[in-house]
C-alpha cells in the first residue's frame, strides 16, 4: 500500500515546537509580514533573519517525538512518502527517508538572487554570502512565494492508496489543497488535537499526535 503523509506543526509540537495558529502560537506573537513575505525580507532582513536563527538554534535543542518514530516504523511495512510544511528536521531523524519540504528547511540557506540551496547548520546574518557573492536568506518558502515542490507533492498524492493528515488546520493554501488531488478509492484519514473542517469526506481520530499516530500506525502494519 503507498501511504502518504501530510504533516503540520502539530505534529512536533509535542516535541516543544511551536505551533503557528494554536494560543500562543508563533503567529500571535509575530507578525507575518514582517517575518515571512518577501517584503518582510526586504525592509528589515535582520529581523527576519534573528527569527530563523533562533528556530534553528531551538532545533538542536529537541528531539523527535513518538509521532514520528511511528511514521519512520511505517516505513519497514509500507511505501512511505513524507509531505510535510515543517522546517524542522525531525522527520528525518526518527528515521524516515522519503520527505518533501514543503516550505523548505532550517538547515539550509538559499543565495537570494540565484535560489542556489546550501546546508547551513548555524546562524544566517547579514554580510554572509554564498560561493556566488550574494547574501544568503532562510531556505523557507514565504508566503506569496511560489512552492517549487508543489507538484512532486501532488504527483505522489495522485498516486495514494491513503492519505494521512497529522497536525494541520489546513488553512494554508496549496499545501491544504494537497486533499483534494487524491484518486477516488484513496482513503483519508485526519489526525489532529482539534480535527479541521473539511469539503470531503475523511476519517478523524482526535486527539494529540503522540498519542494517536502510534496507534493508527500499529492498526494498519
Ligand atoms: P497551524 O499552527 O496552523 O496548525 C497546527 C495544527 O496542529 C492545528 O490543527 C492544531 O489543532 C494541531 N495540533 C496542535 N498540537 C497538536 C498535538 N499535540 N497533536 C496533534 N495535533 C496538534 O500549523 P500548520 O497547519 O502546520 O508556513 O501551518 C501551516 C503553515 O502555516 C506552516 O507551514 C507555516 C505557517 O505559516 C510557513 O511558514 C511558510
Amino acid at each position: 500500500m503507498k501511504i502518504v503523509v501530510l504533516t503540520g506543526a502539530g505534529i512536533s509540537a509535542e516535541s516543544g515546537i511551536s505551533t503557528f495558529r494554536d494560543s500562543n502560537g508563533l503567529w500571535e506573537n509575530h507578525n507575518i509580514e514582517e517575518i515571512a513575505t518577501p517584503w518582510g525580507w526586504e525592509m528589515n532582513p535582520d529581523l527576519v533573519l534573528e527569527f530563523y536563527n533562533q528556530r534553528r538554534r531551538q532545533l538542536h535543542e529537541v528531539s523527535p517525538n513518538l509521532a514520528h518514530y511511528a511514521l519512520a516504523e511505517l516505513e519497514k511495512h509500507h511505501e512511505v512518502v513524507i509531505i510535510t510544511q515543517n522546517v524542522d528536521n525531525l522527520h528525518e531523524r526518527a528515521g524516515s527517508t522519503n520527505i518533501i519540504h514543503l516550505h523548505g528547511e532550517l538547515l539550509k540557506a538559499r543565495d537570494e538572487v540565484t535560489d542556489d540551496v546550501y546546508d547551513n547548520p548555524g546562524d544566517i546574518n547579514l554580510g554572509d554570502f554564498s560561493p556566488n557573492g550574494y547574501q544568503l536568506r532562510p531556505h523557507i518558502v514565504w508566503f506569496h512565494e511560489p512552492v517549487p515542490l508543489l507538484d512532486k507533492a501532488v504527483e505522489e498524492v495522485r498516486n495514494a492508496d491513503h492519505l494521512v493528515v497529522i497536525g494541520t488546520s489546513l488553512v494554508v493554501y496549496p499545501a491544504a489543497s494537497l486533499l483534494f488531488f487524491t484518486p477516488p478509492d484513496c482513503k483519508i484519514t485526519i489526525i489532529d488535537k482539534s480535527i479541521p473542517e473539511t469539503a470531503i469526506k475523511v476519517d478523524s481520530l482526535e486527539g494529540s499526535a503522540c498519542e494517536k499516530v502510534p496507534q493508527f500506525v500499529n492498526s494498519i502494519i
